[in-house]
């Protein structure tokens, strides 16, 4: 129907006779000359239609916003003084021999180009959403990710196998999507949280490489970064090492960033432990483009009288910590007042604070704060010191458990942290095997229960958990988790015994896993491997703050589809069908 897309054209088709088609993204009468911005996939081009050609120019006349056309005309230069450089077919327009409407549209609900969107309204109509250019090459940049991802795995030897969507329980700790079963009265069927069980077995089988693009469902508190259904490359290996598969995905993903972004990464990524993430950043996923660390107390706080500070230093597992603002005396109370508000969603109890007015003086001169007068002098240059402040600075304290204290000012530092430069990746080893779960009281799996511990931590599996380092490894950048995996048991006794410790008894184990721990008895390779999550991967390199902007169909923070209605009811003979009677309370619910 067409000759050429619209936004490739420019000065080379000077006087050619061409035809394109698209939609109106915008009419613009000026008294004589109508003006039509045509849009298609590639980007938007002026078209003008004079009187003199009437039949053309009435038709023009009633064109509205998305109608759909076809165009033939001339591609002339705009006159001088009215070329516009943001557009790539700035420089030129098609003087328009015929238009013919392929068809109307209703008033949209929105102009296509509009900025200001509410995401409902955008996720309602999001099929109008798609057609704005941001989002368009969003999803061409993740089909190019993709692309790229797969051509390098594909020249690696790594063969993609699909594994099942309608499968059991798989261990990456959170809630399940289950599906009832019509046959099998009573009996439902998980979606896969991940293919992780599934990929070992094909390590069993043999295939030594494996690879699949797939889709992973959770159910789960959602957030910018996750979805209940989300997108993994999922990669699985045998006969290699931690060391051996990092090197291979790093390369894969420093590839990816020349290619698709012309971006060069570092190479070799750096690595930190999980252990040094922590302390410096209060974060297993620190953001390296802010440069503010988490500066440590404790041991000066057990000295002073001061009960918020001493009570957190003297504390089993308690932290006292500084986390220094440059030049942050800037801020008000008000400022300082919504930041301890802030922090108090992470579980801390408040936010001391100094600001550094004059470092010569060790007291409510010098330093502006409502602690300082509980602290004795020496302790004060000491936290001068060690924070290197200077004059202007503001200091913020948090005192707490660990887990608080990490959790509150590691999110602090990327609420008042400048980012600097563009891409910090990193790799983040050494996690622990398990965290103690202070609720149910017992042992969870940091990664998932499949993941081998360092070589001569196995003693320390029974004898102290909390000791056990693990062999897995996490893929950061930007303060985004893209990336994790493991080597794994490969031997049925380690599995056995992380079974124990995790308190997993043999029979458990074996009505949820038994066909992994057989697998593991007929000649199981070592094996490991990793999933990078493809949706957080493309909304990095897109800029979007939200992997909903590079998913075409997402859902809402409630796990809502807006535009197909979903979840929704289902009639009585489906359930009947299904075996499944609603609680009365559920029934009625909206
Ligand atoms: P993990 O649970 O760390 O590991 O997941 C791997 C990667 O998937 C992405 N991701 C998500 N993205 C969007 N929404 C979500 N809800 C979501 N959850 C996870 C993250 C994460 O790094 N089977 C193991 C991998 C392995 O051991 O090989 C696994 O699933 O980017
Ligand atoms: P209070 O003694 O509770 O009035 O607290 C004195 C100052 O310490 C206030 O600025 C509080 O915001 C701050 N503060 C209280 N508890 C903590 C804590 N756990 N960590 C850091 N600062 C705190």
């Amino acid at each position: 129907m067409r000759t050429h897309y619209c936004g490739v054209l420019n000065r080379t088709y000077l006087d050619q006779t061409i035809t394109v088609t698209g939609w109106a993204h915008r009419r613009r009468d000026h008294g004589g000359v109508i003006f039509i911005d045509l849009r298609d996939r590639e980007g938007l081009l002026q078209v003008v239609c004079d009187p003199d050609r009437a039949e053309t120019f009435h038709i023009a006349e009633e064109v509205r916003s998305e109608f759909v056309l076809r165009i033939s005309g001339k591609i002339r230069l705009r006159p001088e003084g009215t070329h516009n450089t943001q557009l790539a077919t700035g420089e030129i327009e098609l003087l328009a021999h015929e238009i013919e409407v392929l068809n109307t549209s209703a008033t949209p609900p929105f102009q296509i180009d509009d900025e200001n969107l509410s995401e409902n309204i955008r996720l309602t109509y999001r099929y109008l959403d798609l057609r704005r250019p941001v989002m368009q090459a969003n999803m061409r940049l993740r089909y190019r990710v993709s692309k790229s991802l797969r051509d390098y795995l594909d020249s690696q030897g790594f063969m993609e196998i699909e594994t099942p969507m309608l499968t059991r329980s798989t261990p990456e700790g959170a809630r399940d999507y289950l599906v009832p079963s019509r046959v099998h009265a009573g009996h439902f069927y998980a979606l896969p949280q991940s293919p992780q069980l599934f990929k070992q077995l094909l390590m069993v089988s043999g295939f030594d490489r494996y690879f699949q693009i797939t889709k992973c469902f959770r159910d789960e508190d959602l957030r910018a970064d996750r979805q209940p259904e989300f997108t993994q490359v999922d990669i699985e290996t045998s006969f290699m090492n931690e060391d051996q598969i990092m090197d291979l995905t790093e390369t894969m993903i420093r590839q990816l960033f020349s290619q698709v972004m012309n971006v060069e990464l570092p190479q070799p990524f750096p690595r930190m432990s999980y252990a040094e993430a922590m302390h410096r950043y209060g974060s297993d996923k620190p953001d390296l483009r802010i440069a503010l660390e988490l500066i440590d107390l404790t041991d000066l706080m057990k000295t002073v009288e001061f009960k918020v500070f001493r009570s957190a230093a003297d504390m089993s597992g308690g932290r006292v910590i500084a986390l220094k603002l440059p030049g942050g005396a800037e801020l008000s109370r008000k400022d300082i007042d919504d930041l301890t508000e802030f922090v108090k969603i992470y579980g801390a109890k408040g936010l001391a604070w100094i600001k550094v007015n004059d470092v010569s003086q060790l007291n409510e001169s010098g330093l502006q704060s409502p602690v300082v007068k509980f602290l004795p002098e020496s302790v004060l240059g000491e936290i001068l010191n060690r924070t290197d402040a200077k004059n202007g600075d503001l200091i913020f304290f948090g005192a707490d458990k660990e887990k608080i204290v990490n959790d509150a000012m590691g999110a602090l530092r990327l609420r008042v942290g400048k980012p600097e430069g563009a891409w910090r990746p990193l790799w983040v080893v050494d996690f622990p095997m398990f965290e103690y779960n202070e609720d149910e009281k017992r042992w969870d799996a940091l990664h998932h229960p499949f993941t081998a511990p360092k070589v001569g931590h196995e003693t320390l599996l029974s004898s102290d958990p909390g000791k056990a380092i693990s062999r897995a490894y996490d893929m950061v950048l930007n303060g985004w988790e893209v990336g994790g995996g493991s080597v794994r048991i490969h031997q049925q006794a380690i599995q056995d015994i992380v079974f124990r410790a995790l308190g997993i008894s043999e029979t458990q184990a074996r009505e949820k896993f038994g066909f992994l721990l057989d697998a593991l008895q007929f000649g199981a390779p070592p094996h490991g491997g990793l999933a990078f999550g493809l949706d957080r991967l493309v909304a990095l390199m897109s800029g979007s703050e939200s992997i909903r902007d590079v998913i075409a169909f997402p859902k809402t923070q409630r796990a809502n589809d807006l535009m197909v209605q979903a979840p929704n009811h289902v009639d009585e003979k489906q359930l009947r069908e299904l075996h499944i009677r609603l609680r009365q309370a559920e029934a009625t619910k909206p």
